[in-house]
């Protein structure tokens, strides 16, 4: 069953595809055809809304989508973000650049890398705390009247902010982590989404691999990989901690024949019928089992053992650097 974007009248498979990981993240990036391949079959199976943003592999990650999706552009819904700025030669973060006059440089080199004349849905990546958001989504609203971008968006914003925001134009959708163990989106944001008619898109909604049943104990991640340097819920201890508490999401999967990921999509897809969610994968096994959550059903009795874990979770979601950029 296919679910709204706010209140555009656009609807799409609550299931999308969270692209980060095909120029590298928590693994090594993918062959350009294998990238090329994956996105053409998750078109196959159903898969209408990928996600993309330009910070993802210094601008790498959109030039993969243009390739895949030049060709077949009615097929696809394409959402991508700007604000972050970054060292395109060392690749370090250089805050963020909420700007009108960003804004406009970003959808430039955005259209242009996805080989595109229009962008579905378009997020401020992070809230710029130099620059109103008046001014950001002011901003955005100029590319909807030039038909350059079709729908605004917010990334992790706090309610405030987008309450702010929507008195400015309208915000179809806000993307921002919320899984089983992640749940920031409902002390506030998510009631403001509701007010303001905009989708909540999750991401990380299988916490980053780790609701997925499939990380071992031995195989904490390290070196290159972005969970071992910025999210301390796979550091030191907490690694372990964690760990065991994804033994009662794999319980459950038993209990239903289905996957733990299968069951993590289905609880957050259960919170509220406003929200989609963007699993990234690099393989086409994974695929099919997180789309394959739609016929999955939790009973109230499950969603109360899931709903437990939360507040038992070791370690924050971000360092505090990233921390200090989220709910603002
Ligand atoms: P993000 O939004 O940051 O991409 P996520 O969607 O919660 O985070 O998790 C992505 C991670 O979960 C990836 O490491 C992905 O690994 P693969 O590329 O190897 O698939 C992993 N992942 C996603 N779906 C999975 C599944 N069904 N089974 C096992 N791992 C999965």
């Amino acid at each position: 069953m296919k679910r709204a974007v706010g209140r555009t009248g656009r609807s799409l498979m609550p299931i999308g595809l969270g692209c980060m990981g095909l120029t590298g993240v928590y693994n090594a990036p993918l062959e350009p055809a294998a990238a090329t391949r994956l996105l053409h079959d998750a078109i196959d199976l159903g898969v209408e809304h990928f996600d993309t943003a330009e910070i993802y592999g210094l601008t790498r990650n959109e030039a993969v989508l243009g390739e895949a999706f030049h060709d077949r552009r009615s097929k696809v819904f394409i959402a991508t973000k700007w604000g972050p700025q970054f060292d395109a030669a060392t690749g370090r973060r250089l805050g963020v650049d909420g700007t009108a006059a960003n804004c406009r440089k970003s959808v430039e080199g955005s259209l242009k890398r996805l080989r595109t004349d229009v962008i579905d849905l378009y997020y401020l990546h992070r809230v710029d705390p130099k620059t109103p958001i008046e001014e950001s989504v002011g901003a955005m609203a100029e590319l909807v009247k030039e038909g350059k971008i079709r729908m605004i968006g917010l990334s992790e914003p706090s309610a405030d902010t987008l309450r702010k925001a929507a008195r400015v134009a309208t915000i179809s959708a806000v993307q921002s982590e919320y899984s089983i163990f992640t749940r920031d989106v409902e002390k506030g944001p998510l009631e403001a989404m509701k007010e303001v008619g905009a989708s909540l898109v999750a991401y990380s909604p299988v916490g980053r691999g780790m609701l997925t049943g499939a990380m071992r104990k031995d195989e904490k991640p390290a070196g290159e990989d972005f969970r071992a340097s910025a999210v301390p819920r796979f550091n030191d201890d907490n690694y372990a901690a964690n760990l065991a508490l994804v033994e009662e999401i794999k319980s459950i999967a038993g209990e239903i024949g289905g996957k733990p990921a299968q069951i993590a999509l289905a609880w957050v897809l259960g919170r509220s019928p406003n929200i989609h969610v963007i699993p990234g994968t690099t393989k086409l096994e994974n695929l099919r089992t997180n789309i394959d959550t739609a016929n999955v059903r939790l009973s109230p009795g499950q969603v109360q053992r899931l709903d437990a874990l939360a507040a038992r979770v070791a370690g924050q979601r971000y360092t505090p650097l990233g921390m200090e950029a989220v709910n603002r």
